[in-house]
C-alpha cells in the first residue's frame, strides 16, 4: 500500500501487472475537485492484440470514493496530468494479490520498413545544407568531437531560406497526421507522406539521399555507405550476434541485419560491454543473412502538449545513429518537455537529453544497452501559444541509421 500525491506530471499508461497483483485499489483523499483539475483515472479499452488503443471511461477523483478494478493484461490505465498548481491530488492505493493470471503471448509490432539510400548526388547537399559543414576541414573537426562523445548538435543545420521554407509549408498546414500509438508505447502524429508539399517531400529526400549517407559517414566515422572508409570492417562477437537476433518485430523492429566494425565510435553508454545473456529479445526471427546495406528509416512527426514516447518490455535496443532535426521550436521550454532522453537500460541513469532547437540537427550513436524516450509534454507548453500565438508544438525530422 502507498500514499501517493500526484503533482503536476501524469502516470502514462500502463497495466498494473506484476507477480500476483489481482485487485488495483485506490482511496481518494483530494479537496473538492472536478475535471478542469486534471488527475482523472482514465481506462483503456483493447485492441485485437490486447494492446491499449482508446480512453473509454475517465473517473474523476473525489473526496472518500474507492476506487477498484481487476489487474490483468489488459487492464491500461492512466492518471492524466493535473493540471492545479495549488491542490494536491492525494491518494492511496495498493494492490490485493492472489495467484497469478496466465498472460497473452507477448505482442510484437510489425517492424518499420528500412530502406537502403536513394541514389542522389552532392547537388542536394549544395541545395540544402549550410556550406559550413560541407567544408572538408570542419567535416574532420565534427568527426573527431563526434567519436569522442558519440553525440554532436549542429546549429544551423540546414540553409536559412530552406529551414523556412520548410518551416512555412509546416506552418502552412495542409499536411495530414495520424496519430501514432499504441498509447502504452507512444502518443505523437506523424505526417502522411503522400499529402506532403513539394518542400516537405523534398527535404525527406534528403535524408534518405545517398549523399546525406555519405555526409553522414564523414561527420561519424560510421560505414553507412560502401565508399565511406573504415580502417577495420571483419565483424566482432557482439556484431554476429546482433546479427542472429537481428531481425526481430519491436518499435524499431529490422529487416536487414547489420555489422559492428571494431572501429567504430563508442556508442553513448555508460557500459559498452553487452550483457548477451540478460538480453530480453525475442530470437524467434533468426535471420542470418549477410546483408551489410546501410538503411534508414524516417518519418516527419509533430509534437504537442500530452504527446510523449515510452520504453517499454519489448524496447527495442541495438547499435543505430539517431538523427533529429528541429523546426518550429520558437520559445519552446526545456520544462514544457518533448526533449529526448537517452538512458542506460535496466537504470534511471541519464545519459543525455536533446532539447528541441529550431534548426538544429543531433545525431547520437546508441548501442545495444541504450534506450531513448520523449518526455511527456505537460500542459505548461500551453504558455508558447502567449508569445508565438500561431504555434502548437514543434515538429521533428526523425530518422534512424543503421550500418
Ligand atoms: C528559428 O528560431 C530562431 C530563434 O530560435 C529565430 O530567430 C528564427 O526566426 C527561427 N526561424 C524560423 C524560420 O522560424
Ligand atoms: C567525405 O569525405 C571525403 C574525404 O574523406 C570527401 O572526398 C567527400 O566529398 C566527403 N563527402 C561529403 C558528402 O562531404
Ligand atoms: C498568425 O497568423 C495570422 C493569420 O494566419 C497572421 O495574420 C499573424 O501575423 C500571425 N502571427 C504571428 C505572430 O506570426
Amino acid at each position: 500500500m502507498q500514499l501517493c500525491i500526484q503533482l503536476t506530471d501524469a502516470l502514462l499508461c500502463h497495466d498494473d501487472e506484476l507477480e500476483g497483483r489481482r485487485i488495483a485499489f485506490i482511496l481518494y483523499l483530494v479537496p473538492p475537485w472536478d475535471r478542469s483539475l486534471g488527475g482523472t483515472l482514465d481506462l483503456y479499452n483493447v485492441d485485437e492484440h490486447f494492446q491499449p488503443k482508446q480512453i473509454v471511461k475517465s473517473l474523476i477523483p473525489s473526496w472518500n470514493t474507492l476506487v477498484f478494478f481487476e489487474v490483468s493484461p489488459v487492464s491500461f490505465h492512466q492518471v492524466s496530468e493535473v493540471l492545479s498548481e495549488e491542490k494536491s491530488r492525494l491518494s492511496i492505493s495498493g494492490w490485493f494479490h492472489g495467484p497469478s493470471l496466465t498472460r497473452p503471448p507477448n505482442y510484437f509490432e510489425p517492424p518499420i520498413p528500412r530502406s537502403p539510400h536513394i541514389p542522389k548526388d552532392h547537388e542536394i547537399l549544395y541545395e540544402w545544407i549550410n556550406p559550413t559543414y560541407l567544408d572538408m576541414d570542419y567535416q574532420i573537426q565534427i568527426q573527431e568531437e563526434f567519436e569522442q562523445q558519440s553525440e554532436i548538435l549542429l546549429k544551423e543545420f540546414l540553409k536559412p531560406e530552406k529551414f523556412a521554407d520548410v518551416c512555412e509549408a509546416l506552418e502552412k498546414g495542409g499536411v495530414k497526421w495520424s496519430r501514432r500509438g499504441p498509447p502504452n508505447k507512444r502518443f505523437y502524429e506523424k505526417a502522411e507522406e503522400s499529402t506532403l508539399p513539394d518542400i516537405l517531400k523534398d527535404c525527406m529526400t534528403l535524408f534518405h539521399s545517398e549523399a546525406l549517407f555519405l555526409l553522414l559517414s564523414n561527420f561519424t566515422g560510421l560505414k553507412l555507405h560502401f565508399l565511406a572508409p573504415s580502417e577495420e570492417d571483419e565483424m566482432d562477437d557482439t556484431a554476429k550476434e546482433e546479427a542472429a537476433s537481428a531481425p526481430d518485430s519491436t518499435e524499431e523492429g529490422t529487416s536487414y541485419s547489420s555489422s559492428e566494425p571494431e572501429n567504430n565510435p563508442a556508442a553513448i553508454s555508460n557500459n559498452q560491454q553487452s550483457n548477451e545473456q540478460t538480453d530480453p529479445e525475442p530470437e524467434e526471427n533468426e535471420a542470418k543473412e549477410e546483408s551489410s546495406v546501410p538503411t534508414c528509416q524516417g518519418e516527419l512527426r509533430h509534437w504537442q502538449t500530452g504527446h510523449y514516447t515510452l520504453i517499454h518490455d519489448n524496447s527495442k535496443t541495438e547499435f543505430a545513429l539517431d538523427l533529429l532535426l528541429y523546426c518550429g521550436c520558437e520559445g519552446w521550454e526545456p520544462e514544457y518537455g518533448g526533449f529526448t532522453s537517452y538512458i542506460a537500460k535496466g537504470e534511471d541513469e541519464e545519459l543525455l537529453t536533446v532539447n528541441p532547437e529550431n534548426n538544429s540537427l543531433a545525431l547520437v550513436y546508441r548501442d545495444r544497452e541504450t534506450l531513448k524516450f520523449v518526455k511527456h509534454i505537460n500542459h505548461r507548453s500551453l504558455e508558447q501559444k502567449k508569445t508565438f500565438p500561431n504555434r502548437t508544438g514543434f515538429w521533428d525530422f526523425s530518422f534512424i541509421y543503421y550500418e
